[in-house]
């Protein structure tokens, strides 16, 4: 997986099947999420493997241990090839959700797996005012990136701001998978933390997610081929 991944933030089958069409045949990264994943179910992703495209099943597991090690048994047979937990569920938890993994992977290749260390759209102040965590943002996702390379994930979702300290510190290998993407034309929404495709592969970006850059476009297309050339420039 190292093309753009595209964040399918779409409720019905229906409005993915005819986002993937204007692609005539390109077989694409994308990311399936909460919204697609708990209005379909299950079967959604199937519908999506048949047409060849790598799927991230972005469904930031957070419990405990052993109910995360049974639900990631479950998502392997799915055949995903990405995978995501929190972090902040813990190291046990990681270690259990990446047990899981290869228990449940039938063809021996188990998904990688990767953790939200803090989401996209969590200032430095919401941090600290909420979950009373009393460092800077940085800190806090470098705990996390540690964390998760001590529990033997693949790697971490985080800022592509902090994409290169996490390499710096857990290594070129570990990924550092990266929403909060937008073209220099689009809006920010909810986003706090973001960059252009260019930039994150320049401050070290092993991989990036974009959504509404793309799927709001005027030109889904035009938009994509614009965030590909950036990304591979
Ligand atoms: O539309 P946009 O490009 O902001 O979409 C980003 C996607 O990445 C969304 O699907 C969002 O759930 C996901 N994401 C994120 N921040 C994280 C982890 C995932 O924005 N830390």
């Amino acid at each position: 997986m190292n093309k753009p991944i595209i964040a399918l933030d779409f409720q019905t089958y229906e409005e993915v099947a005819s986002f993937l069409a204007k692609f005539s045949g390109e077989t694409l990264s994308v990311k399936v999420g909460m919204e697609l994943f708990y209005s379909n179910g299950p079967i959604i992703v199937e519908k999506i493997k048949q047409q060849n495209h790598e799927i991230f099943l972005d469904l930031k597991l957070h419990d405990i241990p052993n109910t995360v090690k049974s639900a990631m048994i479950g998502l392997a047979k799915l055949g995903v090839d990405m995978v995501n937990v929190h972090a902040a569920g813990g190291k046990k938890m990681m270690e259990a959700a990446r047990e899981g993994l290869e228990i449940g992977s039938q063809s021996g290749k188990r998904p990688k797996i990767i953790a939200v260390t803090q989401l996209t759209s969590t200032s430095e102040t919401d941090m600290q005012r909420e979950q009373l965590i009393k460092t800077s943002l940085l800190q806090s996702v470098m705990h996390y990136s540690d964390l998760s390379k001590q529990a033997g994930l693949d790697g971490v979702v985080c800022s592509a701001l902090e994409a290169e300290d996490i390499k710096r510190q857990n290594g070129t290998e570990f990924l550092r998978v990266t929403p909060g993407i937008r073209l220099v034309s689009d809006t920010v929404d909810d986003q706090i933390r973001v960059v252009t495709p260019e930039k994150a592969r320049l401050i070290g970006s092993s991989n990036i997610v974009v959504g509404r850059s793309i799927t709001r476009a005027d030109d889904p297309v035009a938009a994509y081929n614009q965030v590909l050339e950036e990304w591979n420039a």
